[in-house]
Order: C-alpha cells, then sequence, then structure tokens
C-alpha cells in the first residue's frame, strides 16, 4: 500500500466515523460543561484538560511542517493560520476560563486527544506531503483569498461570543446566565457557528478533503451540542427568547 492510498483509506474512515458520530451526540451530549454527569470515571481540571486536550494539534502540525517535504511556498501561512486558531484554543481561551473549580471526565480529554491526534496528521499530511506543496502563487488564488476571510470571520465570531459567555461570571462563579447581545441575539450557540465558519474556510482556503473533513467534523460535533445546550436553555429559564434559534439564524 502506498503513503497516499493509506492516507485516503484513513480519510474515508475519517468521514464516516463523523457521520455516525452524529446520531449518537443528537442522543448522548457530550458529559461536560452543563452536560457533566456521573458515570463517566475519573476527572481531571476542567482548565488542565481543555490545555492537555487541544496542544497536541499545534505541536502536531508544527512538527510535520519542519519534517515535511513541501514546507516551502505557502506552507508556512497555512502553518500561521493553524498556529493562530490552536495558540488560542490550547494556552489562551483555557487560561481564561470561568467554570470554578469544575472538573471534565479523563475520557472525554482522551477522547478530544485522540481526535486532535488524528486530525492534525491528516491536515499536516496533506499540506506539507501529500499534496506536494502549495506555491506561493495560491495566495493570491480566489480560493485561499475567499477560504482565508472566511476563516478569520468565523475566528471573530467565535471569539466575540465565547467572550461574552466568559464575562456572564465574575471569578469563582460557576453557574448560568441567559446570554445576550451580538450574536446571541439571534442564535443560542454563535460560539460553535463561529467555529463552523471558521473551518469551511480553512476547507476552502486549503482546497482540499482534509480540510473538508475537518470542517465535517466540526459541524458532527457542535451542531447536536448546540442543539442540546438549546434544549437545555429552555428547560432551566422560563424566558428564554423565543425567537432565538439553536445555531443556524432563522433556519436551526
Ligand atoms: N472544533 C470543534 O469540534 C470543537 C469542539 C468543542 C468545542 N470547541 C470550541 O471550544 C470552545 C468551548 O466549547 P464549549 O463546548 O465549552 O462551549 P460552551 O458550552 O458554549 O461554553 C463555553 C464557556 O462558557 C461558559 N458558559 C457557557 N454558557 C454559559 C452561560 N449561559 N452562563 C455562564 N457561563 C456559560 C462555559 O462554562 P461551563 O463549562 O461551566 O459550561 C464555558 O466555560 C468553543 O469556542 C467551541 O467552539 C470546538
Amino acid at each position: 500500500m502506498t503513503e497516499s492510498s493509506l492516507y485516503n483509506f484513513v480519510l474515508i474512515a475519517w468521514v464516516a466515523a463523523a457521520a455516525l458520530t452524529i446520531p449518537y451526540l443528537l442522543f448522548v451530549a457530550a458529559p461536560y460543561g452543563r452536560h457533566a454527569r456521573p458515570g463517566w470515571g475519573p476527572t481531571i481540571d476542567n482548565r488542565l484538560g481543555w490545555i492537555l486536550m487541544e496542544l497536541p494539534s499545534p505541536l502536531l502540525v508544527t512538527a510535520l511542517f519542519f519534517v515535511g517535504p513541501h514546507n516551502g511556498g505557502a506552507a508556512a501561512v497555512f502553518l500561521g493560520l493553524w498556529l493562530f486558531h490552536y495558540l488560542h484554543r490550547s494556552l489562551i481561551f483555557p487560561l481564561r476560563i470561568r467554570s470554578g473549580k469544575k472538573a471534565m471526565p479523563a475520557a472525554i480529554m482522551g477522547s478530544a486527544i485522540f481526535f486532535n491526534l488524528i486530525n492534525a496528521s491528516m491536515q499536516g499530511q496533506w499540506l506539507f506531503n501529500l499534496s506536494g506543496g502549495y506555491a506561493a502563487a495560491w495566495l493570491l488564488d480566489w480560493r485561499f483569498l475567499a477560504g482565508a476571510a472566511i476563516f478569520f470571520v468565523g475566528f471573530a465570531i467565535n471569539y466575540h461570543s465565547d467572550g461574552i459567555l466568559r464575562n456572564l461570571r465574575r471569578p469563582g462563579e460557576s453557574g448560568y446566565r441567559i446570554p445576550q447581545g451580538g450574536l446571541f441575539r439571534y442564535v443560542t450557540c454563535p460560539n460553535y457557528l463561529g467555529e463552523v465558519i471558521e473551518w469551511c474556510g480553512w476547507a476552502l482556503a486549503t482546497w482540499s478533503l482534509a480540510g473538508a473533513a475537518f470542517a465535517f467534523w466540526t459541524i458532527a460535533n457542535l451542531i447536536p451540542r448546540a442543539l442540546a445546550h438549546h434544549r437545555w436553555y429552555h428547560k432551566k429559564f422560563s424566558d428564554y427568547p423565543a425567537a432565538r434559534k439553536a445555531v443556524i439564524p432563522g433556519l436551526l
């Protein structure tokens, strides 16, 4: 089996796993944050869990950049976009979390590490090896320009919405309030909407099946979770805004 046929085999299995994850997560909300519940084994400090589960992504893609045969041309820009997102997600976001003394199941952290190792390998192997390299001219192609713009719009929505959520609590608090303002006017989970937009932008900018697979995985993880959050808010707050959708303004 050649390297690229093995890669394609893993990619197909990876996309199939995402498709199977959707119905599972529609019935079983991943047990962290407001959906945490007993019965999922030992736990780890929430903040530390976020750092440990997200760090493999920037580390592995950076390593693949340095060992990859095609790290010239546009490669460093892709590495830069990846690190822009993941240094925020793995270090800045966890250090700013306000969740009191909450813990997450070690199993959630373990499954996220597994996800990040596979996903980062798929992205890095494609970008810096199997793609054959992206020439510097790719940075002026409409797919890169539109994709990068969408990526940053998604990041901004995600960042702004996570900031609104963080400010609902004072340091040390762990309760929940109804978020207001920004895109919360239209949807319960604009942070998830931003994340989905961001990785759709990445898929376009890289014009790759690996990028599309990551966008699909993000949808598979976050759309069912947004629906679970939405149901939870309606149960908990009798005055929850009735017109607000779960994740796609006006639609879902
Ligand atoms: N790419 C992917 O597949 C993927 C997967 C998962 C997460 N993410 C990203 O990681 C980030 C965090 O995800 P998450 O699932 O933890 O998001 P979340 O459920 O929206 O929570 C985000 C943070 O805000 C707090 N919070 C949420 N709603 C609140 C409310 N009504 N009142 C007070 N505090 C509230 C949460 O506290 P609690 O933890 O105490 O609930 C948590 O610290 C998001 O930006 C998400 O897009 C990406």
